[in-house]
């Protein structure tokens, strides 16, 4: 009894400050999750959804990766939100098939901000916690939310998040302290396992004539170092080899871009030479940016719509808080957590019952499917050898075309997703969209293709 009140204490010291659309379609807002530790979230409610009671309306939490990049920003106006990056309407978005919530994880991100910098996260479970207590804030209090199940749904290192963040919801729903119906995690392009990347990219890039069989034998050297400082526990170095290895194969390639392997990066190969952690950082961020605009057909700028016209728009953004002006921080802050894996979070996720989906692009080099097919078979999951014996099926979307293979058994799925790069949901919306439909089987099952 005494916990109780104790635990409602708290809850009751958490501040929050939220707006909204008049009519309710949209809310937004901050919770301090820490003191001095603000985290924003924006929450879209699909015009699109039925409420039949035995097939509930879904909801996706969208986690972006960097770590730094802003789901606000980034997923929301240029891959899977409603609108794009000039305000017009996106045919192929996600909210046709869920609910959407966006986060700019962990604080520091997007308009996420902290007030001290001792107060960015320094790691993967620490990031979850803060997430927890915002989903508690926004869950607790809500109940067509809570009637609504929820799927987070990761790209790149948000994977890691992902992972950790379903973990953390699992204990507080156990806990009592979570009204949250979890289905699960998808995982798309995600930095599971980092020593499974970095061992993928040489042999790949050989394969596909990018690299020669000397850049390919310098590839590998590195990334047997990197293999060597994870099994050490000196994963700060293994951060640095890192950044030395990406270096190395942007010069034997001549700037293959990380994000997909049959380009060339964009970049001005000032930007990939690394300094220091936090330009890569904000390098990354910019190539996020950049590779995503260069999709579009004129300038949407995101940096100044996340800027101007949006901020503007939230009314309660802080005068003094820019979007993404602390990103360069956080990932600084998780140099020594980047190069860990949270494959065992995958398998406690599977055991405990919860859906994990794989989603990966066949063409992306930074979390290559070689390198997440490679993590998956490293799994203790006990459905592992039924499901490598099983026959995947094609999957098509509007056309003959193949776009893409599906596998799944029990609570997991691999989606192989043909002619895509890193940006799954940019590179192939139609079959992205089919894909998320069925992950969070979403009762608008009517066909967009
Ligand atoms: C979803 O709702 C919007 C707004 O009412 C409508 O324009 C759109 O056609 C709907 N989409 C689907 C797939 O039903
Ligand atoms: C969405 O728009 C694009 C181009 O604007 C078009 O090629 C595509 O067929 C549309 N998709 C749907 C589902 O309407
Ligand atoms: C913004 O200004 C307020 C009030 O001066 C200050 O408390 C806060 O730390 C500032 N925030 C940032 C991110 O600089
Ligand atoms: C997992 O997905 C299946 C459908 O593939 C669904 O029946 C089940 O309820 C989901 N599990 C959870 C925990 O949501």
């Amino acid at each position: 009894m005494a916990k109780y009140s104790v635990l409602l204490l708290l809850l009751c010291l958490v501040s929050a400050e939220a707006a909204g659309t008049e009519d309710g379609s949209e809310s937004w807002g901050y919770v301090e999750v820490r003191p001095k530790a603000h985290m924003f979230w924006w929450l879209y409610r699909s015009p699109n959804r039925t409420d039949k009671g035995s097939t509930p309306w879904p909801t996706v939490l969208w986690l972006q990766g960097g770590p730094g990049a802003s789901g606000v920003g980034l997923g929301n106006f240029q891959e899977i939100g409603p609108l794009d990056v000039y305000l017009h309407p996106r045919n192929s978005t996600w909210l046709q098939k869920a609910n959407l919530l966006f986060v700019d994880n962990p604080v520091g991100t997007g308009y996420s901000y902290v007030e001290d910098e001792t107060l960015f996260v320094k790691s993967d479970v620490e990031a979850a916690n803060d997430l927890t207590t915002l989903l508690k804030n926004l869950y607790n209090s809500d109940e067509r939310l809570q009637k609504s199940p929820l799927t987070i749904v990761a790209e790149s290192y948000g994977g890691k998040f992902a992972v950790t963040t379903g973990l953390a919801i699992a204990n507080a729903i156990k806990a009592g302290e979570l009204k949250l119906q979890f289905s699960g995690v998808a995982l798309g392009d995600s930095w599971i396992s980092p020593e499974d990347f970095v061992l993928a990219w040489g042999p790949l890039l050989k394969d596909v004539s990018r690299l020669d069989s000397n850049g390919a034998e310098q590839s590998n050297s590195l990334a047997e170092k990197i293999k060597q400082e994870i099994a050490e526990g000196q994963y700060t170095y293994a951060t640095s080899t890192w950044s030395e290895l990406e270096n190395l194969i942007s010069m034997s390639s001549n700037n293959v871009d990380f994000y997909n392997f049959m380009l060339d990066s964009d970049m001005d190969p000032l930007a990939t030479t690394v300094l220091g952690l936090s330009q890569q950082a904000v390098s990354l961020n910019k190539k996020y940016s950049l590779y995503l605009n260069s999709k579009a057909d004129s300038d949407g700028d995101i940096d100044s719509l996340m800027n101007g016209e949006i901020k503007m728009k939230l009314k309660i953004i802080p005068a003094n808080v820019s979007w993404g002006g602390q990103s360069g921080e956080v990932f600084q802050a998780l140099d020594g957590d980047f190069m860990k894996p949270r494959i065992s979070e995958v398998d406690q996720l599977l055991d405990l019952g919860f859906n994990v989906t794989v989603y990966n692009g066949q063409v992306d080099l930074i979390c290559a499917t070689k390198g997440t097919e490679a993590w998956v078979q490293k799994l203790k999951w006990e459905g592992l050898k039924d499901f490598n014996k099983l026959k995947r099926t094609a999957l098509h979307c509007g056309s003959k075309e193949t776009k893409a293979f599906v596998k799944s058994h029990r609570n997991f799925r691999f989606y192989w997703i043909l002619g895509a790069g890193h940006f799954v949901p940019v590179d192939q919306p139609c079959i992205s969209l089919q894909m998320i439909a069925d992950i969070t089987q979403s009762p608008a099952t009517t066909a967009t293709a």
